[in-house]
């Protein structure tokens, strides 16, 4: 037997066990062993065969490691044919989640069961890729058409008593023990003489099927997919479902499974997978580094963020203190956070009883007498330092001993703000980004004094909150907010040399941005960037730069919150139009500044916006502020939103090849000159070497 799957009988139930940790992936070593197991089965005692798994999980999938290398025999299919053709019936028993390949193996059993508090599902759509191995042909067999296509196409898991309704499980067993639960299940089985039950036998009625329903299923997943070829894909199987023979679906999944798995949108999202994994674990700290015990929290400042933030503790079932100037402030945060839940309930997403338990969990309060005794503190006031420093200070006198102190400030100094404090090294910067309760990301800043137990606890009380955490050092706007600088630099100046406003956002929003940087500004507010110059003494003085965002402010102009910035936006429905008055204005404002204007294509749009924030990343790495080039794609893809099929800018860039990138960005030096662009040390040296951030993250990160 192979050392990751044990066969044994007991009495008259044969079980084979995986025991493949961390989470039983279906490594070669593992399907050899299903396979032998099964075949050994088939000749012994046994009247039916339990397949169950040891450690935390059934299989949770595929081994997403082994894609993209030669194939080693036997392939999953073998292992599915030997189950699904044994002549004794096959039990899947589930804990934990039935992932990918996972579910596949159980779809080939003759029935499954599963605990409680198990799910099931097919989130190789996250991957860039379809179920290979029969799910989606076994799937619309079971539960319908209808069910399949959102169960694969959205790549969300089934909690256990919703998949016996939709028929994806037959069983919920009762208690925790899923081995012996699923060794009783199998006896009542064979007690009760239960058929040999193959999914591959069940008919679809293709008739029931509406005219129509496989396009418009595309044209709704092509608006929701963002340059991801998956989802397509995965209509197409379906439909083969539907209309073909089992044995020649199959083949047709295969078919497009091989397409996707060595596709360029499946190798970034792949990518993404492992880069927001490793993102967790930091350089020199032990994974088993203590971690400080989370049990109360308060939010200094209640307002845009600070509700939002104070909503992710409660939804976790963690009590929060928000803490705000005066009792208008106060109501006028809380009633947000009820407005925000409410919304949540509206759309079905959330039990209306559940809404106030988590609102119950959060009290305000005016008075900091009350917050002596939480075990962490974020701070959300306004973005400014001198109050930020003063709030530490207050918080350093009644907070007590060993709680964390933290930020969500965007751009200050955490040193400076815990040079306030006798305690810098409970300081931490927890950067959340807009709305907090709904962004991904978690930028932690670890400070020059910060204590690693307090950076592990960032980082895990933020796991528990479902965030995506990434560690920054301290510098101006950390990882994401740093490079974002040119980025919006150059869409503007983009105008000036002759695009309007949604040339530049369409070229960015057709690469798989969800919102191209004007659009973003007018959403953000015009008036935000526009104050944030005003303290500024580093900017060129150039007439060009920033001229259009400066002159919309000056006009009234600014943004979503005023009606119009760069674009005008509809009063009823917020839907953004393009503005003639602005086009114009760009036009006479390029001819005042002697500015020739040109057609500039998409190809120069994406490298303008882009490279600035690259060759920015390569400093970032340098300066130690990243610890690792896929850590700034999990920045970009989980708080910027950038296509995840791309595998966010280190990854792009690595796809572009760093000499294209350094090429260009030479080349835009040379005509528009060094202030604004000049090569980054490591950006040129990886060039010149003809390597990749890749590599470079692999012998330094
Ligand atoms: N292959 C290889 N490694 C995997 C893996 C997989 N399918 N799933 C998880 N891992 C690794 C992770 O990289 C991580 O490694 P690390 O400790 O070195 O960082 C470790 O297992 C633990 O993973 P998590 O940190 O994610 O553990 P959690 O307990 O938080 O989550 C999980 C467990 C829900 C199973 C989650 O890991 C997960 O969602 N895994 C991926 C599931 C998936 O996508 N399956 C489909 C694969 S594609 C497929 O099956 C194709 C088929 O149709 C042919
Ligand atoms: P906001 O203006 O919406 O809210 C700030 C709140 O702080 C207000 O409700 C105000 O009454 C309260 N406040 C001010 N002084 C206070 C004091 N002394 N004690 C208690 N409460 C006080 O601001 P927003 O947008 O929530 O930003 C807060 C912080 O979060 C800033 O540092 C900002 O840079 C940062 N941030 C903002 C993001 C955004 O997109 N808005 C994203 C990420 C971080």
């Amino acid at each position: 037997m192979s050392e990751a799957v044990s066969y044994e009988l007991v009495g008259n139930i044969g079980i084979v066990s995986v025991n493949n940790p961390p989470v039983n992936a279906l490594a070669q070593v593992v399907r050899a062993g299903i396979l032998e197991a099964i075949t050994i089965a088939q000749n012994d005692a046994s009247e039916a065969i339990v397949l169950c798994c040891e450690g935390r999980t059934f299989i949770a999938g595929a081994d997403i490691t082994e894609f993209g290398k030669p194939p080693k025999e036997p392939g999953l299919p073998a292992a599915l044919s030997a189950i699904e053709n044994s002549s004794k019936p096959v039990i899947a028993a589930i804990h934990g989640t039935a992932l990918g390949g996972g579910f596949e193996v159980a779809l080939a059993c003759h029935y499954r069961c599963a605990i409680a508090s198990a799910k099931v599902g097919l989130p190789e759509v996250k991957l860039g890729l379809l179920p290979g191995a029969g799910g989606t042909q076994r799937v619309p067999r079971i539960a319908g058409v209808k069910a399949a296509l959102d169960m694969i196409t959205s790549g969300n898991p089934v909690a256990a008593k919703k998949a016996l309704d939709m028929g994806l499980v037959d069983e919920v067993l009762s208690g925790d023990d899923v081995r012996s639960g699923a060794i009783q299940y199998a006896k009542g089985l064979v007690e009760s003489g239960a058929s040999l039950k193959r999914i591959r036998d069940i008919t679809i009625d293709s008739a029931a099927i509406e005219p129509g329903f496989f396009d418009s299923a595309r044209k709704q997943l092509v608006k929701r997919a963002r340059g991801q070829i998956a989802q397509d894909k995965i209509v197409s199987c379906i439909e083969a479902a539907v209309n073909l023979p089992m044995d020649e679906g199959l083949e047709r999944e295969r078919e497009l499974f091989k397409e996707l798995v060595t596709s360029s949108e499946s190798a970034a999202m792949r990518h993404i997978f492992f880069a927001e994994r490793l993102a967790a674990k930091i350089k020199g700290l032990p994974r088993d580094t203590p971690v400080r015990d989370i049990k109360k929290v308060a939010i200094i400042g209640g307002g845009t963020m600070g509700g939002g933030i104070a909503m992710c503790f409660a939804n976790v079932g963690i009590p929060v203190v928000m803490l705000e100037i005066n009792d208008e402030a106060l109501e006028r945060g809380m009633h947000i956070i009820r407005k925000n839940y409410t919304i949540t309930v509206q759309k079905g997403k959330l039990p209306a009883d559940q809404m106030e338990q988590r609102i119950g969990l959060i009290t305000g309060t005016t008075n900091y007498e009350d917050i002596g005794d939480v075990d962490l503190v974020i701070e959300a006031v306004f973005e400014n330092l001198e109050l930020k420093k003063e709030i530490f200070a207050k918080l350093d006198g009644v907070c007590k001993q060993g709680a964390i102190l933290a930020t969500n400030t965007s751009y200050q100094d955490v040193d400076a703000i815990a040079a306030a404090t006798s305690r810098p090294q409970d300081v931490v910067g927890m950067h959340f980004f807009s709305p907090a309760n709904v962004m991904k990301l978690l930028e932690n800043v670890r400070g020059e004094k910060t204590a690693d137990d307090v950076v592990a606890t960032a980082m895990s009380i933020g796991k528990k909150i479902g965030k995506v955490c990434a560690l920054s050092g301290v510098c101006y706007g950390f990882i994401g907010n740093r490079m974002l600088g040119g980025y919006g630099r150059e869409a503007q100046m983009l105008l000036m040399d002759g695009c309007t406003p949604a040339q530049v956002d369409g070229s960015l929003e057709r690469f798989g941005m969800a919102m191209g940087p004007l659009a973003m500004s007018d959403l953000a507010g015009l008036d935000v960037g526009y104050k944030a110059r005003q303290g500024r003494t580093d900017l060129p003085d150039d007439p060009k730069l920033y001229r259009m965002g400066t002159l919309l402010v000056e006009m009234g102009r600014h943004g979503q919150k005023t009606g119009s910035g760069f674009y005008k936006y509809d009063p009823e429905t917020r839907r953004r139009l393009s503005d003639p008055e602005v086009e114009s204005m760009i036009k006479e404002e390029a001819a005042k500044l002697d500015l020739e204007q040109r057609d500039i294509g998409d190809d120069e749009i994406l490298a303008r916006c882009f490279y600035p924030l690259i060759n920015e990343a390569a400093l970032i790495l340098e300066e130690g502020i990243a610890q690792r080039p896929s850590d700034i794609d999990v920045v970009y893809v989980f708080g910027y939103a950038f296509p995840v099929a791309k595998g966010g800018p280190m990854h792009y860039a690595d796809q572009v090849g760093l000499k294209n990138v350094y090429d260009k960005i030479c080349e835009f030096r040379d005509l528009y000159g060094e202030q604004y662009w000049k090569p980054a040390p490591l950006l040129k040296q990886l060039a010149e070497e003809g390597s990749t951030f890749a590599e470079w993250g692999a012998k330094n990160g």
